[in-house]
């Protein structure tokens, strides 16, 4: 997370007030969280693990303003207003960022009468800061909605926001229990590198939390490319599509008990050995599985399309390539995952990426996709074969 400053002071209609701003980065899974056992609280039926991405290119930028002025809490998405109360995830969040500080004020007028917020609040007869409205602006500089995790990047920036506005001095652990309370996925997007979501077991959803298992530094030459196959917003958004699986896949439980928690183990042992082969054919089985778990929902989910199928092919393709000189296989050197949408997550090396790039750019011309003014030609036939 990315902060200019924790909060800055404000006037608005000659009312003092506060501001706070916030950019969070995405996080990619490569152990998917997909289905919940409570779904009020947002406690889901499986750890997870995910890398977050670097937030100079995929991020949410949060703006929150408090002010005595302001009769109502209010939020605008992207430019246009939402409505904040019709969302219980936003209140809740809200809610509990809230309760934080009113606790702090109580501790401050107990202990500390004379602190500069106290004495700056008496002297003009304002509530204290917990009983101010809020307004926030949000902005995500890449398709919402769209299977890419903005939920995670848009919860986590809104609970740091906050709690930066708030003056709280909270533990990461804190903090992403509360992003939980917003997004399941966005627990994770409270740390940089390689995060499990550990799934916990209390009903209570204490020990529900996100975990760092490696910093980003661990790993500096893996990289992620994103292929935007469409930035149109699916037609099931997670949080049901999980709720129907849940409710009628049979594969369901068998992921649950007898897949995930192994591979779990694995994917971390891959991560800390920096192995790609492992962790690769762990990334892209998972994904498949992810999909195929969909596929046993019923109604059946269907987030990849033709395009994102043909990008499966392309992947197969590439590490499928033999040395011209040795006839030895280059071996498994790229991986992809795709969430709840159609649009492709790549995995590879450093020393891969331009490599892989410049078959992309052969295999879909610009102009490939169902991004506005785009068309999926198929040129080589890849779907065909
Ligand atoms: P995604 O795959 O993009 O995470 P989801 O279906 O999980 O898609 O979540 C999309 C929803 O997340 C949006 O409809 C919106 O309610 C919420 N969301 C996305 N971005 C933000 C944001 N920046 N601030 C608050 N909520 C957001
Ligand atoms: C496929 O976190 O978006 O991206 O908790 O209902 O908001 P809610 O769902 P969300 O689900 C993410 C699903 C996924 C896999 C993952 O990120 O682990
Ligand atoms: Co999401």
């Amino acid at each position: 997370m990315d902060q200019v400053a924790k909060r800055v002071p404000i006037v608005y209609n000659n009312v003092m007030g506060y501001e706070s701003t916030v950019t969070s980065p995405v996080n990619i899974a490569v152990v998917k969280y997909w289905g919940k056992r409570n779904s009020e609280l947002i406690l889901p039926t499986n750890s997870s693990l995910s890398c977050t991405l670097s937030q100079d290119h995929l991020n949410t930028k949060t703006s929150i303003r408090a002010s005595p002025s302001y009769t109502s809490d209010r939020l605008w998405l992207n430019g246009f207003e939402e409505d904040l109360y019709a969302s219980a995830r936003l209140t809740n969040c809200i809610r509990e960022l809230r309760r934080l500080r009113k606790e702090k004020e109580n501790e401050l007028s107990s202990s500390d009468l004379a602190s500069p917020e106290n004495l700056e609040a008496a002297e003009h007869h304002v509530p204290p800061l917990s009983e101010w409205c809020i307004h926030v602006a949000s902005e995500n500089n890449f398709p919402t909605a769209a299977g890419l995790a903005s939920s995670a990047s848009g919860y986590a920036a809104l609970v740091q926001a906050l709690s930066n506005l708030y003056d709280l001095s909270i533990s990461l652990t804190q903090l992403s229990m509360i992003a939980r309370l917003g997004s399941g996925s966005a627990c994770r997007s409270v740390y940089g590198g390689f995060v499990e979501w550990q799934a916990g077991i209390l009903p209570s959803g204490e020990d529900s939390y996100a975990v760092s298992v490696a910093p980003e530094t661990h790993w500096p030459t893996l990289q992620a490319l994103i292929l935007v196959v469409s930035d149109k917003k699916k037609s099931t958004p997670s949080t049901s599509g999980m709720s129907t699986t849940v409710k009628t896949s049979e594969l369901f439980p068998i992921r649950i008990s007898e897949v995930v928690p192994k591979r779990i183990i694995q994917m971390k042992e891959a991560i800390l050995q920096r192995d790609f082969t492992k962790f690769a054919l762990l990334t892209m089985k998972e994904s498949n599985q992810f999909h195929a778990v969909c596929l046993d929902t019923y109604p059946p989910i269907f987030y990849m399309n033709d395009i994102s199928r043909a990008i499966i092919k392309l992947v197969d393709l590439f590490n499928s390539q033999v040395d011209e000189i040795t006839k030895k296989p280059k071996g498994i050197r790229v991986a992809y995952t795709f969430d709840a949408g159609p649009n492709a997550v790549i995995y590879a090396e450093k020393d891969v990426i331009k490599e892989f790039i410049e078959l992309v750019m052969y295999f879909f011309p610009r102009g490939t996709g169902q991004t506005s003014n785009s068309f999926f030609p198929d040129p080589f036939g890849l779907l065909k074969s």
